[in-house]
Order: structure tokens, then C-alpha cells, then sequence
């Protein structure tokens, strides 16, 4: 080969690499703005979601049980703090597992007797009664860093379940 055409394809060659590596900086861009365009989505999503959440559409005796036992809910959580501000652990053991474990799932559903629901709707539900069985095994342990988190998530299991069902 001529020194020549040497040069010309060592010159060919280095621009070719250029080009690819060019490219690939625009596709990393571009890639990184599809992220950031996803995560917005899911945002608005999530700002939407008092709007997208689904109906359940149950007949009327089934939704003034599914109120009664929601509101006894409320209650619990309420019941549960306090005995927790008192340092009356065993009491806020007590309700946790037997106002709002899976006892209570049994009772709610004898309430809601003979309606359907989907199947996410009991998936998020039972995962509900899981996180206040959990808080019932962990609230003995009388140590408050301990038994805030599962509060929490106890708490979290509620809100999940509100921001994708409504009545
Ligand atoms: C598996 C789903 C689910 C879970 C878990 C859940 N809820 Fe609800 N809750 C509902 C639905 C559906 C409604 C009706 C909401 C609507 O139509 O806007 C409701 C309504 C309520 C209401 C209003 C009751 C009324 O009389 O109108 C309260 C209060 C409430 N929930 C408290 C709670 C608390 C506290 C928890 C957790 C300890 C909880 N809920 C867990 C589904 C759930």
C-alpha cells in the first residue's frame, strides 16, 4: 500500500470512530431524556390517579359494610397511636392484630357477603392485613424506632389501596 492511501484511510478511519462515538453520545442523550420523559409520566400518573382510580361497583348492603369496616379502620390507627403514646404496648398489640389483621379480613368479608371484587383489589388488601400482623409481632418489642416503620407501612397499605379503588 502507498503511504499515501495509508494516510487517507488512518484519516478515514479516525473519522469513522469519531462518528460512532458522536452517535453514540446523541443515542446516551437521547436515552436519558426518554428516562426523565417516563418519570415525568409516572409522576403525572400519580398526580392523576384521584382520577383513574377504579370503581368497584358494588351492590349498596356490600358498600355500607365496606364503609363500616373502613371507618373502623381509622379508628384502630387512631386506638393504636394512642396506646402508643401511653406506652401501652400489649394493648396496641392487641389492636393491631385483631382490628386490623387478618381476624378482621374475615369480618369485612362477611359484610361485603356475596359481592366480587378484583382480583388486585384482594391483593391489596391482604397485603394490608399483613402489615398490621407484622406490626402486632413487632409493637412488643417496646422500641419505637422499631415499631414506627411498620406503622408506616401499615398506614401505606391504606393509602395504596385508596389512590387505585373508590367505591
Ligand atoms: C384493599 C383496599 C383498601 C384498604 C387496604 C383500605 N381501604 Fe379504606 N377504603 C377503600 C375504598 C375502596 C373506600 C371507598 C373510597 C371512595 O369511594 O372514595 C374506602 C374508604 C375509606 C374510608 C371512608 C369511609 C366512609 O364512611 O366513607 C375510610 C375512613 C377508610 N377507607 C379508612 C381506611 C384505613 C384507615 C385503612 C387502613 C388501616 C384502609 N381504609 C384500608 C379501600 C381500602
Amino acid at each position: 500500500m502507498k503511504p499515501e492511501t495509508q494516510k487517507k484511510l488512518v484519516k478515514f478511519g479516525t473519522g469513522l470512530v469519531g462518528m460512532l462515538l458522536f452517535g453514540m453520545g446523541v443515542s446516551l442523550f437521547n436515552a436519558e431524556a426518554d428516562h426523565q420523559g417516563a418519570h415525568q409520566l409516572e409522576v403525572a400518573k400519580v398526580k392523576d390517579s384521584g382520577m383513574k382510580r377504579m370503581e368497584l361497583k358494588l351492590p349498596p348492603a356490600a358498600q355500607e359494610g365496606l364503609k363500616l369496616t373502613m371507618r373502623e379502620h381509622l379508628e384502630a390507627i387512631d386506638a393504636i397511636v394512642l396506646a402508643l403514646v401511653h406506652e401501652e404496648f400489649s394493648k396496641a398489640a392487641i389492636l393491631a392484630t385483631e382490628e386490623l389483621g387478618f381476624l378482621k379480613h374475615h369480618v369485612a368479608m362477611q359484610r361485603e357477603a356475596g359481592a366480587t371484587f378484583p382480583a388486585a383489589y384482594h391483593e391489596l388488601a391482604l397485603e394490608h392485613h399483613r402489615a398490621a400482623e407484622v406490626l402486632g409481632t413487632v409493637i412488643p418489642t417496646k422500641d419505637l424506632k422499631h415499631i414506627l416503620p411498620h406503622l408506616q407501612q401499615t398506614i401505606h397499605a391504606c393509602v395504596v389501596c385508596h389512590q387505585a379503588f373508590r367505591l
